[in-house]
């Protein structure tokens, strides 16, 4: 797809440059990199951010999972998150409400489970203002140049691991809301090939994560998982 759409553009960009006399707007980078995306600047990422997020810190077994949800509530797919949701009105939509409820007998994820950041529910709110729509950017730039720190591996396990891997939910006894969990998790309970389903269940149990992240976690452990 990807390739597909270098081809058109390049091939755009070669009527454009020799269709006229000036300048071909944007030359084609002869090594394209992952910085293409079908989604405009600043759209949130349904498929790669708030799919991955919800599932895994609400949709884990005993909660909001199919096909038996607390509360009627299943959040494992978008047409059954949408339910929960008014597009383009975070106010009117019951996922945002039960995510900012300072009720402990109402907060979602309930006290004692792992939470949501204010970044990532910042994410959701963002999500529903732009209309709550089934975004897929996964061509999103991808930076494969510089070391992954453990910061950036880490946030992609806190948003879409730690609802099954950290107290109460200890799955598969990996836990992953700390370095050494992580890393021990790394060394001796195949994490890695978890994200690929391969030699152990696939990881996040709804559906791999994007290339980009994927490729995030595996090159910080290539470089020796640093802290
Ligand atoms: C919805 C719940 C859920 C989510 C989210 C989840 N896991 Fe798991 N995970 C499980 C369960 C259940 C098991 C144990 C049973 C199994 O291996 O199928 C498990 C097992 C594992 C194992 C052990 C595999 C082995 O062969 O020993 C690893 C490693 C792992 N998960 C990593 C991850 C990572 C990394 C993420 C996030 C990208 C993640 N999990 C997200 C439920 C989940």
């Amino acid at each position: 797809m990807r390739i597909l759409s270098v081809a058109i553009i390049a091939s755009v960009g070669w009527f454009a440059s020799t269709g006229c006399e000036h300048d071909p707007i944007n030359p084609v980078d002869p090594n394209p990199t992952d910085t293409t995306s079908p989604c405009d600047p600043g759209t949130v990422d349904f498929k790669n951010e708030v799919l991955p997020l919800i599932t895994g810190k609400c949709a884990m077994p005993g909660c909001h999972n199919s096909p038996n949800g607390e509360d009627g509530v299943v959040l494992d797919s978008y047409a059954k998150i949408l339910r929960e949701v008014s597009p383009g009105r975070p106010n009117n939509s019951e996922l945002w409400e039960s995510i900012t409820e300072t009720d402990p007998d109402k907060m979602m994820p309930p006290p004692g489970y792992p939470q949501l950041t204010p970044a990532e529910k910042e994410l959701i709110r963002q999500w529903i203002l732009q209309g709550a729509k089934e975004t897929d950017c996964a061509g999103n730039v991808c930076d494969t140049a510089a070391t992954p720190s453990f910061a950036e591996a880490n946030a992609i396990i806190q948003a879409q691991c730690v609802g099954c891997h950290a107290y109460p939910n200890v799955s598969g006894n990996v836990t992953l809301d700390s370095y050494l969990g992580i890393k021990n998790a790394v060394e001796n309970n195949n994490l890695l090939g978890a994200l690929k389903g391969v030699g152990s269940s696939q990881m996040p149990p709804s559906g791999a994560m994007n290339a980009c992240n994927q490729r995030k976690i595996a090159r910080w452990v290539a470089a020796g998982m640093p802290q």
